[in-house]
């Protein structure tokens, strides 16, 4: 089985073509960065705009690179939600015209749903695992067992963490957007200087698996204003990946001690499982967890449509059957996801 992907939900227009041998035949990705960082963030009329210029070019350009005819192609996904709303409309839109001109089923697609079983593309990871999905929108710690089986353990109270490196970079002056910056800035900070930086690590130390970052961000934008040089902002750069690093390890020792179910993978998915140092330090979790660790490629962590033309195809296969009235949903819940 051959399926396209189309993802719209955010700030990046992406088609993809992959079979369900694990393939990637095609994964285009355009980033509308230059569009939106003007306004230091996404504004949704510019993106939505943005993506009904591109999405059929892309389309084709799709075709044209795996030198496939729409005959090879045998069901069209799309991300319907979450996300703004705007572009969501434009890709779905897109994928039920392709899938109603063409005769082939329309796999509507979760992008979250997305996120989670980008391990199963690139690594072939069996059920069931613990999942962190950490993004710009989302943070949550997942317990998945099957395709259309997710349990939330637990999901941030206030700000997603990608929202925290974004603010985060924005204080210390750096651009758009600033979770790679941040990153990069902090592999310059100096240890002893970052401990200088006394962040909190909100809800260590409390049960369940929840995040709360909205006092992180304070915390910085207080420290922020004594930094003038570029040392002291890598420091603080560094220090707020401590602390992140540590809630983050400890609320995956949580959700370890919450699953009755024997877990032996961790999979981290979403644009801020990107993070050098998130990954490093969960290397050191999983080891002394004897868990084993899946962090798929930088590219497929962060949107694509790849992990949308896939979590199509293993929707598929499982049995879920897409309808043309299908509705865009700004807001939808893995929890919420019908038809396995
Ligand atoms: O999954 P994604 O591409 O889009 C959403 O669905 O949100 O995630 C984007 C988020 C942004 O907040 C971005 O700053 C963050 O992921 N991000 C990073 C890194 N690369 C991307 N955060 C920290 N370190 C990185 N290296
Ligand atoms: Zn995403």
């Amino acid at each position: 089985m051959r399926v396209l992907g189309i993802e719209t939900s955010c700030d990046e227009t992406a088609v993809a073509i992959v079979t369900d041998e694990r393939v990637i035949e095609a994964n285009i990705i355009l980033s509308q960065l230059d569009e939106h960082s003007p306004y230091g963030g996404v504004v949704p009329e510019i993106a939505a705009r943005a993506h009904l210029d591109h999405i059929d070019g892309l389309v084709e350009r799709a075709l044209e690179e795996t030198r496939q005819h729409w005959n090879d192609i045998n069901a069209i996904a799309a991300t319907c939600g979450p996300g703004l709303i705007g572009g969501v409309m434009v890709g779905m839109m897109t994928a039920k015209a392709l899938a109603l001109a063409l005769n082939k089923p329309f796999l509507p697609v979760n992008h979250l749903e997305g996120h989670a079983l980008t391990a199963r593309l690139t690594d072939d990871v069996q059920f069931p695992y613990l999942l962190l999905l950490a993004s710009g929108g989302h943070t949550q710690i997942i317990l998945v067992e099957g395709v259309g089986r997710y349990t939330e353990l637990g999901s941030t109270i206030d700000d997603a963490a990608g929202e925290a490196f974004d603010k985060s970079a924005k204080l210390l002056g750096l651009g758009y957007p600033g979770g790679p910056l941040i990153d990069t800035l902090a592999q310059t900070g100096d240890r002893d200087l970052a401990q200088h930086y006394d962040l909190p690590r909100p809800l260590k130390g409390r049960e369940g698996c929840d995040f709360s970052f909205a006092g992180l961000k304070t915390a910085v934008s207080k420290w922020a204003k004594d930094c003038t040089t570029d040392e002291n902002k890598a420091a603080l750069a560094l220090a707020l990946h401590y602390a992140i690093s540590d809630v983050v390890k400890d609320r995956l020792d949580n959700a370890l001690k919450m699953v009755d179910v024997p877990v032996k993978t961790l999979v981290v998915a979403g644009g801020v499982a990107a993070n050098s140092f998130l990954r490093d330090s969960l290397s050191d979790f999983v080891h002394l967890n004897g868990l084993q660790f899946i962090a798929p490629p930088l590219s497929l962590c962060t949107d694509n449509a790849a992990m949308i033309a896939w979590a199509g195809l293993e929707g598929y296969r499982s049995g879920r059957r897409g309808t043309l009235d299908f509705k865009a949903r700004p807001r939808w819940p893995l929890s919420e996801i019908e038809g396995t």
